[in-house]
């Protein structure tokens, strides 16, 4: 939220109202304000590295480790980065098993 200016190679500035309610609800629904598992095991995963994306953490890739890349380039799919293509609950904050689709349809 700092370095709005560069995000990801895109200027993504909002104005400052913006910016405060946006970081606000970041640090609300953050991982260290969560009891959830997974948010457990994200954050035990991130350590101290900087790490900008759940996709680069090793609890992120060791839970996908199987799925073929081909999967995230499918067009229904298009980026690692798009969790609800496979995940429908995650808006909720959930990521439960019977909710996850199944990969042999974006194959
Ligand atoms: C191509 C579909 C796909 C995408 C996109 C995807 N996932 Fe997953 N995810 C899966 C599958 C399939 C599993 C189950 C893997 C297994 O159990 O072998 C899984 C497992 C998980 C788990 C572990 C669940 C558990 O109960 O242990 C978490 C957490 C998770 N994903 C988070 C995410 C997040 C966050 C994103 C976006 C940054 C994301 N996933 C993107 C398919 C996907």
């Amino acid at each position: 939220m700092a370095n709005l200016e560069d995000h990801f190679g895109d200027d993504a500035s909002l104005d400052k109202e913006d910016t405060k309610s946006i970081l606000e609800f970041l640090v609300k629904n953050s991982a260290e304000a969560s009891t959830k598992e997974a948010s457990v095991k994200f954050l035990n995963s991130i350590k101290n590295d900087d790490i900008i994306a759940m996709s680069q953490t090793t609890f992120w890739k060791n839970e996908h480790k199987d799925i073929p890349k081909t999967v995230f380039e499918h067009e229904k799919i298009k980026s690692k980065a798009n969790c609800k293509a496979c995940h429908s609950d995650i808006e909720k904050g959930l990521i439960e098993d019977e909710k996850i689709k199944n990969i042999n349809n974006f194959m």
